[in-house]
């Protein structure tokens, strides 16, 4: 398939067809790390930049780790070691990472926009890692491919987003990917961690946990977005914990397969209760094997010159070191 994408910035950008795409070469990158020996040669000599302008500990690993495994070398640069903080610009910073000839470079920011901003000022690949409240693209690709994973199609499911849905880049990439291949979305959330315009997102919204798991086939507790002023938005912790807090016993009206996700860092006992947490139901810990996963698949199709005569002659499910 003819892949026509130089950036992955939000989740709109993807067609179906090229989802599905996603997930069959995805498969192939999970075989290959499940090897005793995980590096491909596929992006030898390029080189990858982590820019992380906000905390990480999933997503930057994940994305070292994809690359290194694809053989790509990285460099990090987070925003407290950076002249970010003696007052350089956003552009002048990356114009700087430009200059040194990367392949690309994958950015986390606070900022809405940020990774959409240097995707038109500079001329190499850009992914975006999250951006604000706007987009976590990369975050809902492997959310999908692990419930993918288990249930190979999205038609008659039903998931369940819980909580910080207002200021979350998860949920509104999650929400876009998912609605996409065919979910149907609820959502359960204070109202006042709704976003202002929810009635423009394809979900059923609920305020009560015990009446929005029922019958669910996924769910997905959100982290509280603490740092993004959200414990303004409630009264207290245990308030919220007592009504939001995902429990043994709210899923018992849920379907009996029903799968538990967590994009994390988990709140333990807030968002979620933390024996659900390690029970059989939690996919917690397949979502970061699919996130390399998946970043692996990204990066090997943004930055591998030869792409399509890998997949025609010398498909990625062989080309073993
Ligand atoms: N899920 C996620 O983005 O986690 P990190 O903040 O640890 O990267």
């Amino acid at each position: 398939m003819f892949w026509p994408h130089k950036h992955i910035l939000d989740i709109a950008q993807f067609t179906l067809e090229e989802i599905n795409y996603l997930f069959s070469l995805a498969e192939n990158f999970f075989e290959i790390n499940s090897r005793q020996i995980k590096k491909v040669p596929v992006l030898k000599r390029k080189s990858v930049v982590l820019f992380f302008a906000e905390p990480s500990t999933r997503t930057k690993t994940s994305f070292d780790m994809a690359a290194k495994r694809l053989s790509a070398d990285t460099f990090s640069l987070s925003a407290s070691s950076s002249s970010l903080k003696k007052g350089e610009t956003l552009k002048d910073t990356a114009l700087t990472l430009r200059a040194m000839n990367p392949d690309a470079i994958v950015m986390r920011h606070s900022q809405s926009g940020a990774s959409s901003f240097l995707s038109r000022h500079l001329d190499i690949s850009i992914l975006n890692a999250g951006d604000g409240w706007h987009a976590h693209p990369t975050q809902a690709l492997l959310d999908a491919f692990s419930l993918y994973r288990h249930w190979s199609t999205f038609q008659n499911k039903t998931v369940l987003f819980i909580g910080d849905i207002a200021h979350s880049r998860v949920a509104r990439s999650g929400i876009a990917l998912l609605s996409l291949l065919g979910a149907s979305i609820r959502i359960c959330a204070p109202r006042t961690l709704l976003p202002p315009d929810i009635k423009n997102y394809p979900v059923q919204i609920f305020s009560d946990l015990h009446s929005a798991c029922c019958d669910v086939d996924a769910v997905i507790c959100l982290r509280l977005q603490l740092e993004r002023q959200a414990a303004a938005l409630f009264p207290d912790f245990h308030e919220y914990a007592q009504k939001f807090c995902l429990t043994g016993r709210h899923l018992q009206s849920a379907n009996p397969k029903a799968l538990l996700l967590h994009p994390g860092p988990m709140n333990r006992g807030i968002e979620i209760e933390s024996a659900l947490a390690d029970s059989s139901k939690s996919i917690i810990l397949d979502q970061v094997a699919s996130g390399v996963a998946m970043r692996m698949t990204l990066l090997y199709l943004l930055l591998a010159g030869s792409k399509n005569e890998m997949e025609g002659k010398n498909n990625v499910h062989h080309s073993g070191p």
